[in-house]
Parts: structure tokens; sequence; C-alpha cells
């Protein structure tokens, strides 16, 4: 596989000294078909994901998730948070077979990959990208054993108001889509998901993941965050993930004007399915010093402890489910569908 080149555009960003937030790269930790937040306990879950954070990801996960992690791929050395997304396939028009897409190493605005291998990047906000004013709006960190997801696999349409797609396009990142592009991108296909930032303060998880959280993300920006409903008073930092999927070793395997769109994601779904998940696991009160302080705001964060990206990528968890997902594949992992070779339309229908 070609890496990714792309150097992404930079964006200006006010910082002043009133500001806090943090945006930082993780490395992928493992991909593999587990899920503890929405299946916990199942070895595999349904499908595939890439995680990255701390070691203690495992099948099943509760309580004080830093407690156990000794290492994390991401760049802040004290959270061993995880953090998880479904992964990306192609899915060849001439012959049905799937081959999965790899994650760009994550390039956080004005960082650069710092080394990173693949992951995300990981922002926590208070208020909105410019504009996080420590008086706007403070915010309480997450509670040990915190989960939340957002988007959801059966959704159809279009994906949630704050998850979307841009096609990077000689460095630039273009439009906020809602669907895969259906032109051939360049740089990758590049995916945001916004969580929602206010909590019921009681509930560690819901049975859906989602309805102990309350969703102010109207746009499908960094938009500034209106206040929180009395069902969910508590103001959470909002967490967002940005992920740039190399399509660009792909890019000779297919004719937009006949194939239609051959991306899809690894539960079968199309564009709109796409979703998130979140397990906080920032030791003791590390993401409130953060937050709490404007020396923080985004990579200049004197009193959170950093690590080198080289240091980060050391960390790995075991293979729990020992399947193969390299190569050419007649199935998606966990999937029983063989789709036969399309003679004219689209290559995915979900
Ligand atoms: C994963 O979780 C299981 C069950 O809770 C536990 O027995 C096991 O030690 C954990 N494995 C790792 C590598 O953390
Ligand atoms: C399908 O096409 C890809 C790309 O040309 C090729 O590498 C792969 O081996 C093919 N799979 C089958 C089953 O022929």
């Amino acid at each position: 596989m070609k890496s990714l080149t792309t150097s992404l555009k930079l964006i200006a960003v006010f910082i002043a000294s009133t500001q806090a937030g943090l945006r930082f790269p993780c490395s992928t930790l493992t991909t593999q078909r587990l899920d503890p937040a929405v299946q916990p306990g199942s070895i595999p879950s349904a499908h595939l994901h890439m995680i990255v954070g701390g070691n203690a990801f495992n099948s099943t996960m509760e309580g004080d998730v830093a407690s156990r992690a000794t290492c994390t791929t991401c760049q802040m050395a004290e959270d061993f948070s995880n953090y998880w997304v479904a992964h990306m396939y192609f899915r060849d028009p001439k012959n049905g077979s799937y081959h999965r897409v790899m994650p760009a190493p994550v390039q956080p605005l004005l960082g650069g990959s710092n080394g990173a291998q693949g992951g995300l990047t990981i922002y926590y906000t208070q208020f909105d990208l410019s504009k996080d004013n420590l008086k706007q709006q403070p915010v309480k960190t997450f509670p040990p054993g915190f989960r939340m997801t957002v988007g959801s696999p059966t959704q159809t349409g279009k994906p949630h108001a704050g998850l979307s797609y841009q096609c990077i396009q000689g460095g630039n990142r273009g439009t906020l889509v809602s669907q895969f592009p259906t032109t051939k991108c360049n740089g990758g296909i590049f995916t945001t998901h916004h969580f929602p930032p206010c909590w019921n303060g009681k509930d560690l998880d819901s049975p859906d993941h989602q309805s102990h959280m309350y969703n102010t993300v109207n746009s499908e920006y960094f938009n500034n965050a209106p206040k929180c409903p009395d069902s969910h008073p508590v103001r959470v930092p909002q967490v967002t993930f940005e992920i740039t999927w190399d399509t660009t070793p792909f890019n000779s395997l297919w004719d937009p004007a006949k194939d239609g769109n051959p991306f899809l994601w690894s539960f079968e779904g199309n564009a709109a399915g796409t979703h998130a998940d979140y397990m906080f696991g920032w030791k003791g009160d590390a993401l409130q010093r953060a937050m709490d302080k404007s020396e923080c705001f985004y990579d200049g964060c004197g009193s959170i402890k950093k690590q080198a990206m080289a240091d980060a990528n050391k960390c790995t968890v075991k293979d729990f489910v020992g399947e193969k997902i390299d190569g050419w594949a007649k199935y998606l992992p966990g999937m029983t569908t063989e789709h036969r070779p399309m003679k004219r339309g689209r290559a995915f229908e979900a």
C-alpha cells in the first residue's frame, strides 16, 4: 500500500490566553472485531473496528480503565481512553472482492503527523474551535466507566448532524458532504465524528449508548454549543474524532462514471451508517486539569504529560479474535453475503 503524502492545508486558529481545549494524534492500537460498548463480551463482535488509545482495551470494559492500562497510543500520555470507528472497505466493482482501506497517518491541524501510524485525531473542545473561552462555558469531564456512541450502523439516508465526509484533493479537504464522495479523491476520504456535549449527569451509559447524552450539534462543523437542556444539564467536553482513509491505492480499480461509489463500511453499510464509540479512560483529573487551563489550548499543554509518537506506537494489545483481515477477500469479516460483480449501475447498494 502506498502511504498518503498529502499535506493538509492548515487552518489558522486564534489563540488567546483564556482558551482551553485539546487536539492530539492517537496511532492505531489494534484492528479487531471487538466492541466493549455496544457488544460487551462478544468475541468477535459483529463488524470490524479500528481502535486507538490505551492497552486496557478488551471485549468487556467496566470501571476505571486508567487503573488497568499501562500504555496508550495517544500523544497525551495520561489518556488511556479508547476511541474506535467502523473500518472502511473497498469493493472491487469488477469481481466483488473486498479489501480494507488503511487509515493514513493522522495529521492534527498545525501539528503534522509527528510519526503517528494510522489512527485518529482527537479533540476535546469547550465551546467551538475558535472561541474555547474558559469563561464562556465551564465543562465537567467524564467519570470513570463512562462511555457513549454517536451515529448508528442502521441509520439510512443521511448520517446524524456532525458526522461528515470530505474528499481530499490536492491537499484541500473540500466541501463537507453526508455521503461517500462519488469522485476519486487523490488525498483520501476524510471523516469527522462530533459527539454530543450534554450529559444527564447520572448514567455512565444507557441502553442505546446515546440517550444519556443530548446532542446540541446541529451542523457539520465545530460550531458553538448552545445551552444544555434541563434533561441533560451537565456540559462535558465536546469529543470529536477525525480520520483520513487512504483510498488512493484503489483509484486505478474503479470508474466513477460506470461504478458509482465502491467504498463501504465494515458492517456492509453505506455512508449514513458511520458511527464512533468513546470509552473514557483519562488518569485521575488529568483531562479536567487540561480543560481548565488556558495553557493547554490544543498542542501547548504544559501541565499535561505528552509522549513522543515513537513511544506511543509501541503500545499494543493482544489479538483476541485472531481472524485474517488483510488481502483480498470474498466476504467482509463476520459477514456472509457474497456480492457478485456488477455489470452496470452502482457497485454497492446498502
Ligand atoms: C480481558 O478481559 C477478561 C475478562 O474480563 C480478562 O480475564 C482478561 O485478563 C483481559 N485481558 C487483557 C489482556 O486485559
Ligand atoms: C479482484 O480484483 C482485485 C483487483 O484487481 C484482485 O487483486 C483480486 O485478486 C481479485 N479477486 C478475485 C477473487 O479474483
